[in-house]
């Protein structure tokens, strides 16, 4: 089949390989020239695993392709999928701009009938204003699909290629059709393609991340009261996690959820339900407990220094906001580096795939280590935000005879805590 993806970030690159990946011819389109140029010389913009494996097939078997321009785009596709961003606007609402004024384009441009899709996570009611931009000066037929991603960072192709279900929200049985066809290959395994109304299409990928999100925050809050009352939240979490109506998966506490995703789609359901005259009081503790969480660690930090961290050496492991990426957004790691800065610690930071970006943002305020070890060196503490596989199993001695101060707080819940206290550190992590 003939797509044309719009937008090449994060979804739009993965979604547009593929694509391709099972045979489709397809044409990305961005409108920043230098990445267009550097993307057809077959450099991939963006850290995620195979991703470079598939790009640089599928570039070769003249599958996928790039331009900058919308028109030619509309001329290749049968299928236009809209994977724009829809960044947080200042009252937390989900900003349409990018989405909508495209929209207005393709309505201008559009000379025969396609499927514009939407993948991109926008509010309820979204696809009818897409439809209604693009009719505006369509003088042809079209439909629009709303078509949510559920892609893990660190995991995107895979999701895309085995998925648990993909959501199609559409009313025109063309357009369902043509869907049902281009996802067919990708539920082999016997998964679901669910067809529902556009609005709950919308809806229930806000639901499932906000559900997510508020899971990852209850455990938060249990691993807090877990430390009150001397309980041991390991054990609590497999306890629960083997009811399956809970499920195992994340249940995991630790420092706050961050990323792209979860942070800005919480913030966008509860306004979209302020929007509606509906107030969301679950997700408005979402919010409160997630920032607390995010510098849980702080006051442990103060605690054990007594107040008193004026020029301590503070070493890092991990500073995108989960493993297996270098995305920094609304990264923990941010909050606990921004917080220790103000009480006056020095820091060092390491890992293994963020470093450049963190570089970008906050440039001289903190160190760059080469490596793991190598960010203990004179250090007072070591604290871990996120849960790199290299940091799981580390050379205990190596801690030691680097880090200053055997003391280590964990942000992760990497390591049994008797594992560590026999090798004399002292080890502070999150509710046990
Ligand atoms: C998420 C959704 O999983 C995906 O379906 C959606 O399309 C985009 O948002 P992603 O942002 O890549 O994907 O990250 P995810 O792996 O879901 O983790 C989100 C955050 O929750 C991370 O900060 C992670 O560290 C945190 N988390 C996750 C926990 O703190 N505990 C857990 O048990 C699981």
């Amino acid at each position: 089949m003939k797509i044309a993806v719009i937008g090449t970030g994060y979804v739009g690159l993965v979604s547009g390989t593929c694509l391709a990946e099972t045979g489709n011819d397809v044409l990305c389109i961005d409108i920043d020239e230098n990445k267009v140029k550097r993307m057809q010389q077959g450099e991939v913009p963006i850290y995620e695993p195979h991703l470079d494996v598939l790009f640089e097939r599928n570039i070769k078997a003249k599958r996928l392709k790039f331009s900058t321009s919308l028109e030619e785009g509309l001329e290749h596709g049968d299928i236009i999928f809209l994977a724009l961003p829809t960044p947080e606007d200042e009252d937390g609402s989900a900003d349409l701009k990018y989405i909508l004024g495209v929209a207005d384009k393709i309505g201008i441009l559009i000379k025969d009938y396609k499927v514009i899709v939407d993948k991109s996570t926008v509010p309820v009611g979204t696809s009818d204003k897409v439809k209604a931009a693009i009719a505006k000066h369509a003088t042809v037929d079209f439909d629009v699909v709303s078509n949510p991603e559920f892609l893990r960072e660190g995991f995107a192709v895979d999701d895309f290629l085995k998925p648990e279900r993909i959501v199609v929200g559409a009313s025109s049985e063309r357009a369902i059709a043509l869907m049902e066809k281009l996802y067919k290959p990708y539920v082999r395994s016997g998964n679901p393609i669910l067809i529902m109304d556009e609005k709950s299409a919308e809806l229930t990928k806000y639901a499932s991340n906000a559900f997510l999100a508020a899971k990852i925050t209850f455990m938060n809050e249990i691993a807090n009261f877990c430390e009150k009352v001397g309980a041991d939240v390991d054990k609590v979490r497999i306890g629960m996690g083997t009811d399956s109506r809970i499920g195992k998966r994340f249940l995991f506490p630790g420092i706050g959820y961050g990323g792209s995703c979860f942070p800005k789609d919480v913030k966008a359901l509860h306004k979209s339900g302020q929007d509606h005259n509906y107030d969301f009081k679950i997700l408005d503790s979402v919010l409160t407990v997630n920032k607390q969480q995010k510098v849980v660690l702080i006051p442990k930090i103060e605690n054990y220094f007594k107040g008193d961290l004026k020029g301590k050496n503070i070493a890092i492991w991990g500073l995108a906001f989960k493993p297996e990426t270098d995305d920094i957004r609304e990264a923990p790691a941010l909050d606990v580096i921004h917080s220790l800065l103000n009480l006056g610690c020095h820091i060092k930071a390491f890992d293994p795939e963020a470093m450049d970006n963190v570089k970008r943002k906050l440039g001289d305020k903190i160190e760059y280590a080469n490596g793991m070890y190598d960010a203990l060196a004179e250090a007072d503490a070591l604290v871990i935000c996120t849960e790199w596989s290299i940091f799981r199993t580390p050379n205990f001695e190596r801690i030691k005879s680097n880090l200053k101060g055997h003391v280590i707080f964990d942000g992760r819940n990497l390591y049994d805590v008797k594992d560590v206290e026999n090798e004399n550190i002292t080890y502070i992590s999150i509710g046990r």
